[in-house]
C-alpha cells in the first residue's frame, strides 16, 4: 500500500498510453473504440492517502450505525469483532508482534483512504459497488468510530478524511533495500541437495506448520483440544482450590543432565526446524524408535556426526545443522538434550 503513489502514477501513464494507442491504432486494426471520459471515470475510482480522488460529500458514525448493522454486521460483527471466520474490523491493538496478530483497520491499516476505497469498491461482499457515496462516508465513519479513532458525531468529509491518521501508519515505509539479483548458474553449480532448507534454517521461511501440534489448519485440532481441556481443568481448580498437574504424557520425564538442560535452547533455535518434525529425514526428537540405534552408537559418534555433518540412510545432516556460528560445546549440549529426550 505504501507504493500507492507510484502505482497510481503508473496506472495513469498506462491508461494514457492505452488510450493513445487505441486512438492511433483504431483505424489500423479496424476494431475497438477510444475509451470515453465517462468510461475512464467509471474505472478511475481509487483514492490516494492524501485524499485525492474522494467524492465530494460527508457522513458520520451516528448515521452509519444502522447502515452498518443492516449491511455489514452479519459478517463483521456488531462491534467489528467478526462473526465466525469473517474478517475482524476493530480492535487488535498491540497484537502485531504476537504469533497470531489481529490485523484490523485500527491495529494494522496505514491509511483512512484505503478504508473508504475498500468499502466503496468491494463491500458489502455480496453486492460490491452498491453503496451510495453518502453511505460509504457514514459507514467509514462508523468503522473508524468502532476503532475509537473518531467520535460518534465527527462529520467525516472529503475535506478532512486524509487528516484522520491511523495508529499504525508509521510502520509502513518504503523498503529501500536494493533488489536481489540471482544470476542463473550454467556451470559448476552448487549441488541442490546441499542447498536444501537454507531459507528454513536462516528463519526466512516459516516452518511452524510442519511441526506436529502447531496451530495450523490441518492436524491442529488434537493439540487445540488438549489445550482447551487443560484450561478447563485449570478453571475448575480455581473454583475448587485443587492443584492441577499439566499432563505431559504417561511417564514422568527423566531428569535431564546439566549438559542436556543447557542444550535445550540450542536445540529449539537450531535443530528443531528438522528434528522437531522429522523434516528431510531427520530423526524426530522423542521418537525412540528413530533414535535407539543412533544412541547405541554412543554419544561420541553422534556428537562427531552432529559437528561435522554426515549423510546417513535417511537424509543429510548438515554440519552443526547449518549453524556454523554455534560453538562445538553448544552443539554437543544439544545432542545430549536430543538423545536424553528420545530414549
Ligand atoms: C457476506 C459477508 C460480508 C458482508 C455482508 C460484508 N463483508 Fe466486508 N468482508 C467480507 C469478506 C469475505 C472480506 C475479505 C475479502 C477478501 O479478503 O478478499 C471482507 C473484507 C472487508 C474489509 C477489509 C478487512 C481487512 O482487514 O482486510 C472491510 C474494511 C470490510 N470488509 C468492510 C465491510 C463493510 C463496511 C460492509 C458493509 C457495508 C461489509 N464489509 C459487508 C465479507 C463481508
Ligand atoms: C536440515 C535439517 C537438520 C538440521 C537443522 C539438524 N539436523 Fe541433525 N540430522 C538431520 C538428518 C537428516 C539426520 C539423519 C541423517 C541420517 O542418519 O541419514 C540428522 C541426524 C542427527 C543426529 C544423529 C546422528 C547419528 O549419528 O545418527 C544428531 C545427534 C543430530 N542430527 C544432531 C543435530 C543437532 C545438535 C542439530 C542442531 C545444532 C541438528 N542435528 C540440526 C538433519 C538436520
Amino acid at each position: 500500500m505504501f507504493k500507492l503513489p507510484n502505482v497510481f502514477a503508473a496506472t495513469l501513464l498506462g491508461a494514457a498510453l492505452v488510450a493513445g494507442t487505441a486512438q492511433a491504432d483504431g483505424h489500423k486494426y479496424g476494431f475497438g473504440a477510444p475509451a470515453s471520459a465517462e468510461e475512464i471515470a467509471g474505472w478511475d475510482i481509487d483514492i490516494r492517502p492524501d485524499g485525492l480522488g474522494l467524492p465530494v460529500g460527508s457522513g458520520n458514525a451516528m448515521d452509519g450505525e444502522a447502515e452498518y448493522e443492516a449491511l455489514c454486521a452479519a459478517c463483521h460483527g456488531v462491534f467489528g469483532e467478526g462473526e465466525g471466520r469473517w474478517p475482524v474490523l476493530a480492535g487488535g491493538e498491540g497484537t502485531l508482534t504476537d504469533e497470531r496478530p489481529i490485523k484490523t483497520v485500527g491495529s494494522y491499516w496505514p491509511y483512512t483512504s484505503t478504508l473508504f476505497d475498500y468499502i466503496r469498491r468491494s463491500m458489502p461482499f455480496p453486492a460490491p459497488m452498491s453503496l451510495t457515496d453518502q453511505q460509504v462516508y457514514n459507514i467509514t465513519a462508523y468503522v473508524l468510530y468502532l476503532n475509537e479513532i473518531i467520535e460518534e458525531d465527527f462529520e467525516l468529509s472529503n475535506e478532512n478524511l486524509a487528516t484522520i491518521r491511523l495508529p499504525n501508519e508509521e510502520n509502513f515505509f518504503v523498503d529501500d533495500r536494493p533488489d536481489a539479483k540471482n544470476p542463473r548458474c550454467m556451470a559448476d553449480c552448487l549441488n541442490p541437495d546441499e542447498m536444501m532448507l537454507a531459507a528454513s534454517l536462516s528463519g526466512v521461511t516459516p516452518i511452524g506448520h510442519f511441526v506436529e501440534g502447531a496451530d495450523a489448519p490441518a492436524g491442529s485440532h488434537e493439540a487445540q483440544h488438549e489445550l482447551e481441556a487443560q484450561k478447563e481443568a485449570e478453571r475448575k481448580a480455581e473454583i475448587t482450590g485443587e492443584e492441577v498437574q499439566a499432563d505431559h504424557g504417561d511417564a514422568a520425564p527423566a531428569a535431564l543432565s546439566e549438559a542436556a538442560q543447557a542444550g535445550e535452547s540450542v536445540y529449539n533455535g537450531a535443530c528443531a526446524v528438522c528434528h522437531g518434525s522429522g523434516l528431510a529425514g531427520a530423526p524426530k526428537v522423542g521418537d525412540s524408535a528413530a533414535w535407539v540405534d543412533r544412541i547405541a552408537q554412543g554419544n561420541d559418534v553422534m556428537i562427531q556426526n552432529a559437528l561435522q555433518g554426515f549423510a546417513g540412510s535417511t537424509g543429510v545432516m548438515p554440519p552443526k545443522g547449518g549453524r556454523m556460528d554455534l560453538s562445538d560445546e553448544a552443539v554437543t549440549n544439544a545432542v545430549h538434550f536430543m538423545a536424553e529426550t528420545s530414549r
